[in-house]
């Protein structure tokens, strides 16, 4: 069973789609095992773009995520690292496929709604990174309900 980070970046919060992009990840069948609204600071955007750190737009993303408080979310399923990455969809947003997260709302490459682990093995440092143990859940599925 694989579990996923999930951030809903501010222009999600700002443009009133944290609903909408939930429902989506439940609809599909991904279990919510951690969900909390943060203030990211400097230094965990610093690590947590640690691979962009020096590109030229970095300044601008670091700003850009602290603009409001993320929703931040661990999911939990069968696979759910790539059941993830294929709701959202590319990162460049305007050519994100129709029917994905950002095909259908996301504006540019930095305004793309949601951030996802791209790995199981990026899953396994990010998800530590934004929750502590004692903010993951388990809980039984009892209906079925769930991605497997
Ligand atoms: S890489 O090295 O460009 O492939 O990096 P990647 O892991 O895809 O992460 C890119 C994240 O940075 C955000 N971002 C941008 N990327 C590229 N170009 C520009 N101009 C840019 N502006 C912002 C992009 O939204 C990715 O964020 P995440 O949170 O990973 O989706």
């Amino acid at each position: 069973m694989e579990r996923t980070l999930v951030l809903l970046k501010p222009d999600a919060v700002q443009r009133d789609l944290v609903g909408e992009i939930i429902s989506r990840l439940e609809r599909k069948g991904l279990k919510i095992v951690g969900l909390k609204l943060m203030s990211l600071s400097t230094e965990l955007l610093d690590e947590h773009y640690s691979h962009l750190v020096g590109r030229p737009f970095y300044p601008e993303v670091r700003s850009f995520m602290q603009r409001t408080p993320v929703v931040a979310l661990c999911l939990e399923g069968v696979e759910c690292v790539d059941a993830v990455r294929q709701l959202a969809g590319i990162t460049k947003s305007r050519e994100a496929a129709p029917g994905t997260i950002r095909g259908e709302f996301a504006m540019s490459v930095q305004a793309n709604l949601i951030h996802c682990s791209d790995s199981l093995e990026t899953a396994l440092v990010e998800v530590p990174r934004f929750f502590k143990s004692e903010e993951l859940f388990e809980y039984e599925d009892v209906l079925g309900g769930y991605l497997y």
